[in-house]
């Protein structure tokens, strides 16, 4: 069945620029309504601009969307509620939040001011949490709801320089892996999505040629998301590579632990290479159990 989004109403935080501006458009294509929120600050966080979130609008409405514009900010848990209550009030539910704004304030570790380790945290961790937390108890009375949280490479991989950013995109992940467990019942799944894509925020780390920048386009991350928004997806808990066309799959996995009965430093030495491989390692779906059980249990 072709993915459809009509009668969905969606938020998409940071929706002004770059990946979030294709995703909202994408969304509204699809047939959803959408709140494009963007505070339109410059690339470290700074000002506002209420005229990027705006612009946004009028691209989907002059293509037959419905949008409206939002241009609070993701760090006041205040301002997120007024996100939610916005799709509310408006269109009577909110069925879809994408958490994607993001700023940077980058500077290797011992160079790096408390307040840009807590603003960079503020805007990518805290956002999601408000947004996540003022949308539950519409999901929950809906028993609907989908997620997408904007998590990076940079925090499951490293990125020198981006402690700060590292450190709320990895958090991203946690708060996915609690959110789809508490969603489960509720019939919401809560997804990452880890995008690549040319926007201001990649090109002022890297120049690019305008051929380059078409290749990896953010138009080309959106369809990824727009599925993971769906009533067609029922995967919850996974992270969603969409970069230049291609996509894939990353994931946390646990190998069989080694039994070493009263274990000495000198043990563990001996047998680490047998502790360190990833060989017959699992994905689980929680502390209780792996995914592959989860998996079978809802099959029965
Ligand atoms: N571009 C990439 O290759 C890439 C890679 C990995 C992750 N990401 C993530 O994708 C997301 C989008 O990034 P982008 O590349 O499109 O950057 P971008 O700078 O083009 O867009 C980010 C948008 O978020 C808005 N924003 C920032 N702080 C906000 C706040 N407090 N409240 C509301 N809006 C706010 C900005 O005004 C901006 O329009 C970010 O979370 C980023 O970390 C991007």
């Amino acid at each position: 069945m072709p993915v459809s989004l009509l009668e969905r109403t969606a938020l998409v935080t940071g929706a002004g620029r770059g990946v979030g501006r294709s995703i909202a458009l994408d969304l509204a294509r699809h047939g959803a309504k959408v709140i494009v929120n963007d505070l339109g600050g410059t690339l470290d966080g700074e000002g506002t601009d209420i005229s990027v979130a705006e612009m946004v609008v009028r691209e989907i409405e002059a293509a037959g969307g419905t949008a409206v514009a939002n241009t609070g900010d993701v760090t006041s848990s205040e301002d997120a509620y007024g996100m939610v209550k916005q799709a509310i009030d408006m269109w009577g539910r909110l069925d879809i939040v994408v958490s994607n704004a993001g700023i940077l304030r980058d500077r290797a570790l011992h160079n790096l001011p408390e307040e840009d380790w807590l603003k960079v945290l503020a805007v990518h961790l805290n956002g999601g949490y408000n947004l996540l937390h003022h949308a539950w108890p519409a999901f929950r009375q809906q028993h609907y709801g989908r997620v997408v949280l904007t998590t990076s490479n940079s925090g499951f991989l490293g990125n020198f320089g981006q402690s700060n950013y590292a450190s709320a995109k990895a958090g991203l992940i946690g708060l996915m892996n609690v959110a789809k467990l508490e969603g489960e019942k509720y019939n919401v799944m809560v997804n990452c999505l880890n995008p690549g894509a040319a926007t201001r925020m990649t090109t002022s780390v890297r120049e690019m040629a305008p051929e380059q920048a078409a290749a990896i386009s953010p138009d080309l991350v959106a369809p990824a998301v727009t599925y993971m928004c769906s009533d067609s997806c029922t995967t919850s808990g996974m992270i969603i590579t969409s970069a230049s066309g291609s996509f894939g799959r990353a994931a946390i996995v646990q190998n069989e632990r080694v039994p070493i009965p009263n274990a000495t430093a000198d043990d563990v030495e001996a047998r680490w290479n047998e502790i360190t491989t990833l060989e017959n390692s699992e994905v689980w779906w929680s502390v209780q159990e792996t995914r592959a059980d989860h998996e079978a249990s809802r099959e029965e």
